[in-house]
């Protein structure tokens, strides 16, 4: 069996004021919430005070990118150490608005994804096509480029307990979400992807969906075989919203 993970992807959101709320807020109403694990990754400015809010409870706390290097002349970025050393334990890498935004590339994404499990943050992988792909009948190919990079660069034994998160672009903050039967089928071929490497790996790893879920379709969603979670944006800014997604997670 596999525990979920819900994780909140709160993108480039909040303020000093509303990240203590949204975090007080989240950890009073997780009480009595189990077998789910909830995770929140806030702008890393806010990354202290999101740490220190969550200290000792059940929420993990993550961060939406790291770079590829530990430290040295790279102006403007952050490493995952540093991030680690704050308490965060997750990181999102490949998000569809880094790789269209900031030209991340599947090899690149790799590199960060190596960076992360050496500094012990769980990374979690990003993929997704565009509708232009859906359309043209590539998704499979699409994601499964996107998951081959990784895997072929961190071997079975370096993706280690690495989540991937499903995201099709055209979903994302759309309010269009994947039905529950277009989102299984890609993260079936995805865990069948992970299963060609490695037998365990396949049946262990946890593979999310993300784009538009919210409280009213996380439960149909993640009632499917393989969607073992969610990565939500725009509902993660509420704290009710989210909380009714992570017990959609423990009901599925
Ligand atoms: P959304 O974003 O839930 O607002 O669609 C999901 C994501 O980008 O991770």
């Amino acid at each position: 069996m596999r525990r979920p993970l819900v994780c909140g992807n709160w993108k480039l959101n909040g303020s000093i004021g509303k990240t203590g709320q949204l975090i007080d807020a989240l950890v009073s109403g997780m009480t009595g919430i189990d077998g789910v694990d909830i995770a929140v990754c806030p702008v890393f400015v806010h990354l202290p005070l999101a740490c220190e809010r969550a200290a000792g409870t059940a929420l993990h706390i993550g961060v939406q990118d790291v770079s590829d290097q530990a430290q040295g002349a790279f102006t403007g970025e952050v490493g995952a150490g540093m991030a680690a050393e704050f308490g965060a334990r997750i990181a999102i890498l490949g998000h569809s608005e880094r790789r269209a935004r900031h030209g991340e590339t599947d090899a690149g994404v790799a590199a960060k994804f190596i960076a992360a499990r050496g500094a012990g943050l769980t990374p979690i992988l990003c993929v997704g096509e565009t509708l232009a792909e859906r359309d043209a009948g590539d998704t499979l190919a699409v994601v499964t480029r996107q998951l081959d990079t990784v895997l072929e660069m961190t071997g079975v034994a370096g993706f280690g307990d690495g989540v991937i998160a499903y995201e099709p672009v055209w979903a994302i903050g759309t309010g269009r979400t994947a039905t529950p039967e277009q989102a299984q089928e890609v993260h079936a071929a995805l865990r069948g992807r992970l299963a060609a490497h490695d037998a365990a790996l396949g049946e262990g790893a946890r593979i999310v969906y993300g784009g538009s879920m919210k409280g009213a379709n996380a439960g149909e969603l993640m009632a499917m075989p393989d969607i073992d979670g969610g990565l939500i944006g725009g509902a993660s800014l509420d704290a009710d919203e989210f909380l009714a997604i992570a017990r959609a997670a423990v009901a599925a």
